[in-house]
């Protein structure tokens, strides 16, 4: 039976994937998988790590019955995952010390405030190329070490440790055999040096994190540890690729070489531009990220993260009521013209970059007695792409060029509404991919070239076809007019956090 097939695992902010790929990258299955959102206060957000393991077991059964697939079929597995998220388990039983604190969770504001007010910001910023916010995971980490009883005395003693979702997920797959990373996923840790890829000595003594806890940082693209004792897998198939769902979702995009930039719908919505081997450092508040690091190459990236894409529609759906499923969106802000001059800032999450406001606030502004629910929807996906256009404008005017084109994906790419008011605000066509599963298809790249399925990455670019382009259609004045409403609702919501 010949290894030819690859099994990438997407574990997202609200669902798990698992994609089957052929050698000619025929999808064999899809399966997705969702499970519980923890919110214990307001403002935090958690997820139950034995949920999360329970649907990889889900969703890899059904996906494997799907394709009609065997063990011995499989030549690897790819890993990519919400970024962030901070686990701790215990080294033996592997069982969770607590609830992962989900990228989202604001509860270090306070924390992240402190340490910027003791001047701590430009060393951070220097090394990492992040900045103090509570969606990092070193302030997570602090936390759990400060306010779960004995986790501190536990982590020194090496007793429990640390990861980022990928991280537990191969410790998982391979019963503990493995305590790895990958350099993507350790560049969201504020943890990790950019420069030598490696823990940083003097983060760990400002966030008070022992180093013993702590996972390898490995490369994105090699066989990390192989498959043990899973319910759903059988033993010895090749843990060999992982990737931060975002950097995953660049090289599935085929965003190879500098300059290449895509854009991600999903939870939230993360604009990334390679940048090369080099760090760019930004001055207008993105973030400098590792891409990816394959054999000895290091690639990094630009990132501009807006907390709340898909999470805006959700609310609309269980917030509101509004809906009762997220694709609803596009047909309710279809029964109205337009936006009806309604502006909604969707800051429910704080706001990220540019921004940096982790108390910011949501803003609807503009409402009138004929406002109705589907100028609300049109707002919110307007409200998405106003994000976007910000972060774009920022990553242009730090690269010195516009972006020739723009390549999206994610679940609410697929709405057009939302596209073409993307293009007309950037002002350049937005392109949607045939394939919008970038992101599992990244790692199912990144796995096979590690076992050789497929020989370089010229290879897999030749697949990459464009779906559906949208031209900018908008004239300059009027989209000065949206652009000038929207600055002025953004101002409130940042001003909420004063
Ligand atoms: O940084 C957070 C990001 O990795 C989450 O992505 O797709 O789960 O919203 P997603």
């Amino acid at each position: 039976m010949a290894a030819t097939h690859i099994v990438a695992i997407d574990q997202g902010t609200t669902g798990t994937t698992v994609l089957i790929l052929d050698k000619r990258l025929n999808v064999r299955a899809r399966v997705n998988q969702e499970f519980r959102q923890l919110f214990p206060k307001p403002g935090w957000v958690e997820h139950d790590l034995e949920d999360i393991w329970g649907s990889i077991h889900g969703a890899m059964e059904k996906a494997l019955r799907e394709a009609g697939v065997r063990g011995g079929e499989i030549a690897g597995i790819g890993i990519t995952n919400q970024r962030e998220t901070t686990a701790v388990w215990d080294r033996r039983s592997h069982k969770p010390l607590q609830s992962a604190i989900v990228w989202q969770d604001r509860r270090t504001a306070d924390l992240c405030a402190r340490l910027k007010a003791e001047g701590h910001e430009p060393v951070v910023r220097e090394k990492t190329g992040l900045v103090l916010d509570p969606y990092f995971s070193a302030t997570k980490l602090q936390w759990i070490l400060e306010n779960v009883r004995g986790a501190r005395e536990k982590a020194e003693s090496g007793q429990v440790v640390f990861g980022t979702i990928d991280s537990y997920l191969v410790w998982r797959l391979t019963q503990g055999a493995a305590h790895v990373t990958d350099v993507s996923n350790a560049s969201r840790t504020l943890l990790m040096n950019l420069r030598t890829l490696d823990w940083d000595r003097d983060l760990l003594d400002l966030f008070g994190v022992p180093r013993q806890m702590l996972p390898e940082i490995r490369g994105s693209s090699e066989v990390l540890g192989v498959t043990r004792g899973v319910r759903s897998l059988p033993d010895g198939i090749p843990v060999a690729g992982i990737a931060g769902d975002q950097q995953a979702a660049l090289f599935g995009q085929a965003c190879f070489d500098a300059g290449a930039a895509k854009c991600t719908y999903g939870t939230g919505a993360f604009l990334l531009q390679n940048t090369g081997p080099e760090p760019v450092f930004s001055r207008r508040g993105l973030l400098t990220t590792v891409a990816w690091k394959i054999g000895d190459e290091v690639s990094y990236a630009l990132e501009g993260s807006a907390f709340v894409a898909g999470a805006a529609v959700q609310w609309l759906r269980d917030g509101l009521g509004l809906i009762k499923k997220s694709s609803e969106v596009e047909a309710l802000a279809k029964t109205v013209k337009d936006s009806g001059a309604v502006i909604f800032v969707p800051a429910l999450s704080g706001l990220g970059a540019p921004h940096w406001k982790p108390e910011a606030r949501g803003v609807i502004a503009g409402l009138d007695r004929s406002t109705t629910a589907g100028h609300l929807a049109r707002a919110t996906l307007e409200g998405i792409a106003f994000q976007i256009h910000d972060l774009a404008e920022a990553m242009s005017v730090e690269a010195g060029r516009p972006f020739p084109a723009f390549r999206v994906d994610g679940g609410a790419s697929q709405n057009d509404l939302l596209m073409q008011f993307q293009a007309d605000l950037l002002g350049v066509p937005v392109e949607r991919p045939r394939m919008i599963e970038t992101t599992a298809l990244g790692a199912a790249f990144l796995a096979g070239l590690a076992v050789g399925l497929w020989p370089d990455r010229a290879d897999i670019g030749r697949y990459f076809k464009v779906g559906k382009r949208f031209e900018p259609k908008m004239k300059p004045e009027e989209r000065e007019r949206h652009l000038g409403r929207w600055r002025k609702a953004l101002a409130l919501a940042v001003g909420w956090a004063a």
